[in-house]
């Protein structure tokens, strides 16, 4: 496989970046794929510093350009990014990249949806939420993007339960450890079977 052209993945990230980190450290060494951009749209994202000690490229985007221009589709273009991974991006995917990437982009949402996913629906307020409702359990849903959010066709879902004492930040700590299991595997299976059909 060595001469076969790697697939570039972008990351859109605009938080600490842990998810980025670990997917960036289990495709290091990769024959498949390379990760080829990283795409955020807070300037002071620790995601960037990720990127800059990774020497990955990264592009702040803003949302004038990314909602009502060209949505940064020659930046992709001129990457030669063939699949989005979302790992912490809260912006909408505008039609023009989801028509773009039909099919190539992927979430990570940090509760069991359908439940708990919708606008507003990140971070402690997913956790917050669950915990207020007393459910006896969480978990994370890796799924195919659309125009909606949280809404894209379910790949993987993996649970955890909540035990009496959880907090929404126990919770938090609980979902990123699962987080970071499943969602670099979890692209590396997507990928290997898309090649192979
Ligand atoms: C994750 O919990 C993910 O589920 C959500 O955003 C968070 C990003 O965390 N979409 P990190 O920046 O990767 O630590």
């Amino acid at each position: 496989m060595n001469n076969t052209r790697k697939i570039h993945i972008a990351i859109f990230a605009s938080g600490t970046g842990t998810n980025a980190q670990m997917i960036i450290n289990h495709f290091i060494d990769s024959e498949l794929l390379m990760i080829a951009l990283i795409v955020c749209n807070k300037p002071q994202a620790g995601v960037l510093n990720i990127a800059s000690k990774e020497k990955i490229p990264a592009l702040i985007i803003e949302k004038e350009r990314y909602f009502k221009g060209d949505s940064y589709l020659p930046e992709l273009e001129e990457f030669d990014i063939d699949f989005i991974v979302l790992a912490g991006f809260l912006w909408k995917i505008p039609s023009k990249i989801i028509n773009a990437f039909a099919g190539k982009i992927i979430n990570i949402h940090p509760a069991l949806l359908p439940k708990y996913g919708g606008k507003g629906m990140f971070g402690k307020y997913v956790h917050e939420m669950v915990i207020a409702n007393k459910e006896k359990e969480s978990g994370i849903t890796i799924h195919y993007v659309d125009e909606l959010y949280d809404h894209g066709r379910i790949i993987l879902q993996a649970t955890c339960a909540i035990e009496e004492g959880d907090t929404p930040a126990s919770l938090a700590r609980k979902i990123h450890v699962l987080e970071h299991i499943h969602y670099p595997s979890t692209i590396e299976k997507i990928i290997r079977n898309g090649l192979l059909s």
